[in-house]
């Protein structure tokens, strides 16, 4: 029979309540606080479970020789192991905030198990230290309650993804890492090859063309909790490698995927988080979206929707109306519901600046009384004309009225943004509330002004919405894929496809979007095969983990989800990760480096 060592531990620091009153136990952890009062010192001890006060009274009778100058000795960070008595604390010292707030172990004896030099910062809930400083010691950072908290979330995310897919009939799949360059656009990881001497290796920036020959295979519905590699400038919602959870289906349509995708989003942030998401999420045409939140990634948290008003906008007497619409442009507004006293004229002013910002010539701003309205308008809007404007924009008194009048992208553009920053004002964009959505059918391609090109909106792999065209020369800003998104709170959590499985379909696309024959043999040659002998229709999603974790728990960004990110330059400040290799490494990879300065 398997026994337990004198020293390890009976319970976690996070398990004793009232019912182990008078129990003799050994708790195992890290001292977190301790603090000395003559002839007693008390100790916080933690471990990932939660905290136990510890009691060590130097005239207590069961007290082992020895332990209560032991004890005097510790300090924080240290690692003991503590026997003790457990008993309950005086109704007025209970911890309401703690779940071992009722008790308090009487310590018998403390085994020192290892002593910890003082750490570089204090391990506190509250951030004290700068950034730089905590990614060096990550192990440490990671022992503060926030991130213990992120962690063991993020786990149960991802464990109850796992479960709800795999009930579904999805089958975990690993793809390789070491593979060939794929399609997301950005710049790839490259790992040069020994036995192929001048030959790369790309880290894959999605498991695209392998789930894709999945469904090829026959494998029917696959999924990955996937790691991807993209060399990509940085910022709070990227990094170098992040998580998907990526799936594919065959045999299916757009509603399919996304109902099963609702399903299992819906499951882990409830048993990850504790979230419950109202559903249905509301399914938006890509033109939908644009048109009413002036984004193709709506926050539904709050209303506040884009309002066209081109047709009153026409037979205005406001020349800056008329002349917009009267140059194929267009006005629309919004209406901040009883906004109208919580802007003074230099906050209108702040957003008049921020729309500037945004490239709108301005901000056409109305305040709605009793009697009309009053503001940059008011002369243009007074008597019936201005009755009507309320009443198209749905407007009581002491609603606010912004308006922009120009070219459409302009005007969704500084409206959409808009939007977001006045919702943000009025206190609608709780963190605490969580609203989800689909856009569909996004625009296929994309114009390139640098490279005066068309380039793919989403990955080249997207079918398109009418399966007949056979000339993607004509009306190309028109065409709409069968491509989809992810949204939750203004943020795009995921994207995903259904694919095109015709290969002269599939050449056709290449070919517009300028990859020559020889350019798809080399890069796809594999794919393109594939489909000449039989693919399902098929389609699929990628949504990142990452992201969403960082969002269901309300954190800055996703550094603060990730165990050991990178910075916002893409090192890894521990490890000191990328560094220098040593001339015989290159030499055998038969590499030299042209770099100025080398690592
Ligand atoms: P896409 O490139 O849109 O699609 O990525 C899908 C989701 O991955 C997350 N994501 C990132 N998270 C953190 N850091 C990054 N650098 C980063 N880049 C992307 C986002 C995004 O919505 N193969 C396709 C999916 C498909 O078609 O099935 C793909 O990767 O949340
Ligand atoms: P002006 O006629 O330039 O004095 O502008 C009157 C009001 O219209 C001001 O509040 C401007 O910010 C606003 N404005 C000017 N150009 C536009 C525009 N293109 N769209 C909306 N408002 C505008």
């Amino acid at each position: 029979m398997k026994q337990r060592a004198t020293w390890q531990r009976t319970h976690t620091c996070g398990e004793l309540t009232i019912s182990h009153r008078d129990q003799a136990v050994v708790l195992n952890g890290w001292i977190e606080n301790h603090r000395h009062h003559g002839q007693l010192i008390f100790l916080d001890l933690r471990d990932r479970y939660g905290v136990t006060q510890v009691v060590v009274d130097q005239e207590a009778a069961g007290l082992a020789a020895g332990t209560f100058d032991t004890v005097r000795r510790l300090g924080a960070e240290d690692v003991i192991a503590v026997h003790g008595k457990v008993r309950a604390r005086d109704a007025d010292k209970v911890n309401k905030n703690r779940s071992t707030g009722a008790i308090e172990l009487v310590a018998t004896s403390v085994t020192v198990l290892s002593e910890a030099e003082t750490p570089p910062f204090e391990i506190l809930d509250k951030v004290e230290a700068n950034e730089e400083l905590r990614m060096q010691y990550r192990y440490l950072d990671l022992r503060r309650r926030p991130l213990q908290e992120a962690m063991q979330k993020r786990a149960r995310f991802v464990t109850a993804i796992r479960n709800h897919l795999a009930a579904n009939g999805f089958l975990d799949i690993e793809t390789p890492i070491l593979t060939k360059s794929t399609p997301e656009g950005a710049r790839d990881y490259l790992v040069p090859s020994r036995v192929h001497p001048g030959k790369f290796f790309a880290l894959p920036q999605s498991p695209q063309i392998f789930k894709q020959l999945c469904m090829v295979a026959g494998l029917d519905r696959y999924y990955q909790i996937a790691r991807c590699f993209r060399d990509e400038d940085l910022r709070a919602d990227r990094q170098p490698e992040f998580t998907q959870i990526d799936l594919e289906m065959s045999f299916v349509e757009e509603h399919d995927v996304l109902d099963l995708v609702e399903g299992t989003v819906v499951a882990g942030l409830r048993e990850g988080f504790g979230i419950d998401l109202p559903q249905p999420f509301p399914r938006f045409d890509y033109e939908e979206a644009m048109a009413q939140y002036g984004c193709d990634k709506p926050d539904l948290r709050f209303d506040m929707k884009l309002i066209d008003c081109t047709e009153l906008a026409r037979r205005s007497s406001f020349k800056v109306f008329q002349g917009a619409v009267e140059l194929g442009g267009i006005v629309k507004g919004l209406c901040a519901k009883g906004a109208a006293e919580q802007f003074s004229r230099k906050g209108i002013d702040e957003l008049t600046a921020f729309v500037n910002g945004l490239g709108a010539k301005g901000l056409a701003w109305a305040k709605v009384t009793p009697t009309g309205v009053e503001g940059s308008i008011a002369r243009f809007y007074a008597g019936e004309a201005g009755a009507e404007l309320i009443a198209h924009m749905g407007a009581v008194p002491g609603d606010l009225l912004l308006f922009v009048a120009d070219q459409k992208k302009v005007v969704h553009r500084a409206l959409g943004d808009l939007r977001l920053k006045v919702g943000g004002m009025l206190g609608l964009r709780d963190a605490s509330v969580f609203r989800c959505c689909w856009v569909l059918n996004f625009p296929m391609f994309e114009w390139h002004e640098e490279k005066a090109r068309w380039q793919f909106a989403h990955n080249p792999f997207s079918a398109p919405v009418d399966w007949s065209i056979d000339d993607f020369g004509q009306d190309t800003a028109n065409i709409r894929s069968r491509a989809y998104d992810f949204v939750m709170n203004g943020w795009e959590l995921g994207s995903g496809s259904i694919r095109i499985h015709r290969p002269a379909l599939q050449a056709k696309v290449f070919e517009f979007l300028g990859i020559t024959p020889e350019q798809q043999r080399a890069n796809f040659g594999f794919l393109l095969d594939a489909y000449k002998y039989g693919g399902p229709p098929h389609g699929g999603i990628a949504l990142g983990v990452d992201r969403m974790v960082a969002l269901a728990l309300g954190r800055e960004g996703i550094r603060d989800v990730i165990a050991f990110p990178k910075t916002s330059m893409a090192f890894d400040l521990m490890a000191e990760a990328p560094g220098g290799v040593s001339p015989e490494q290159m030499a055998e990879l038969q590499i030299a480096s042209t770099a100025k300065k080398p690592g």
